[in-house]
């Protein structure tokens, strides 16, 4: 009955985490998922996590069915770190936000909604993207193409190329964006980019998706949303997913949330409305644990100052790790530019290695990064930061 079914060949993220965890290389490093470990190589509880879970643990609550959209003040919560405290959008009641089962669940419910009432419209990724982008929207029967985003010869950014690209789509098709820390390379636009990229969508009237899921990575809380803001000062209808797996470290939590900018309220109700129906027909409602840390670290004025200065924290760490990196690779490779890796953002440095180069650091030395040659920069600390970068030297010698 069964055996027609394809075999899975694994996700070329998540599949790397086993086969990390499988290797019994006493030096291995885990290069691999976008996920934060600390100096000492450990997953960390941020402290204002901990003082939320404490408030929840004691004591301990019943746990009814949560609203199809989530907790009201998850949903808050990401409105004001998304659009600003103080947003006149938000004032004015023009943004649809739930709560989803993290930037995943978000684009997914974003991707339905797209398909459901947009039916003529395709989504264009960014060349290279996070390759669940694509999974998400084509498992919604959205159509999707690529925008010429990365050029690797030069580790740079393709912009005009970009810009000529966006000039040639049609009304209300959707463009995904990275507001911040491109996923996978590393590389975002500058403050001015954007405005030129707004110009043509507002122009073309496209439907600008944009996923955020480093916020605080890469700049700062306010700089890092500079593209979310920007549209919404330019009056343009916006979807925005943002997840809290990295910058509240609950990654297994699946917290994020999906919102939609809407030009009166009367649009936003029904855009809410049919969020909360997409969510009803999926999975119902979401989890309640992670939204009640999410709802207390974002309303309590005291945890959410702690937080933003341990999001920093992480961020200087990653920048620490990339300048060491580099001044290593170049003391053995002199000859070689290694200045990409101090120019990207977040916590990815797409390295520019070849599958077989990927292959031999995994092989070779425990080392483990994603076949497309994307490291994740916040694996590396000061015990095995020599070790990666001789064994990149290594194999970029050879
Ligand atoms: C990543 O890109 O590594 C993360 O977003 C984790 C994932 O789900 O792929």
């Amino acid at each position: 009955m069964f055996e027609r079914i394809d075999y899975y060949a694994g996700d070329p993220i998540l599949g790397l985490m086993e086969k990390y965890s499988a290797d019994s290389n006493p030096n291995k490093v885990n290069l691999g998922i976008g996920i934060y470990y600390d100096e000492n190589g450990v997953l960390p509880v941020l402290d204002c996590v901990k003082t939320a879970e404490e408030r929840i643990a004691d004591p301990i609550a019943p746990r009814p069915y949560l609203p199809m959209a989530g907790l009201p003040g998850h949903r808050k919560g990401c409105q004001e770190l998304l659009f600003g405290k103080d947003a006149q959008i938000l004032k004015d009641g023009l943004v649809a936000t739930i709560a989803t089962i993290g930037g995943s669940g978000a684009l997914k419910v974003g991707a339905e909604f797209i398909h459901d009432w947009f039916p003529q419209a395709k989504c264009y990724v960014s060349d290279p993207t996070w390759g669940n982008h694509i999974a998400i929207f084509e498992g919604s029967d959205v159509e999707v193409g690529k925008y010429p985003y990365y050029d690797k010869a030069n580790s740079s950014i393709k912009f005009d190329e970009m810009i000529a690209f966006f000039e040639t789509l049609n009304k209300n098709d959707v463009i995904l964006l990275h507001p911040c820390c491109h996923n996978p390379t590393g590389m975002d636009l500058t403050q001015a980019q954007w405005d030129t990229v707004l110009n043509v969508v507002k122009a073309r009237e496209l439907i600008p998706f944009m996923d955020i899921a480093y916020q605080g990575f890469g700049e700062d809380m306010d700089s890092d949303a500079y593209a979310i803001r920007k549209a919404v000062e330019m009056g343009l209808p916006l979807f925005v997913s943002n997840s809290f797996s990295k910058n509240l470290s609950l990654y297994g939590e699946r917290v994020g949330g999906l919102s939609v900018v809407c030009p009166t309220v009367d649009e936003t109700d029904r855009v809410f409305g049919q969020l909360n129906a997409t969510v009803r027909r999926i999975y119902s409602s979401p989890p309640s644990h992670g939204g009640r840390v999410v709802d207390i670290v974002m309303n309590d004025e005291a945890l959410h100052e702690q937080w933003v200065g341990e999001v920093y924290a992480m961020r200087d760490r990653i920048k620490a790790m990339r300048l060491k990196l580099k001044s290593v690779l170049e003391a053995k490779i002199p000859n070689r530019n290694f200045d990409y890796i101090t120019r990207q953002n977040g916590m990815f440095s797409f390295t520019g290695l070849t599958p077989e180069q990927v292959e031999r650091l995994q092989t070779e030395f425990g080392i483990y990064m994603v076949s497309n040659s994307r490291m994740c920069v916040a694996g590396l600390n000061t015990s095995n930061i020599d070790y990666v970068a001789n064994a990149m030297a290594d194999v970029l010698k050879d």
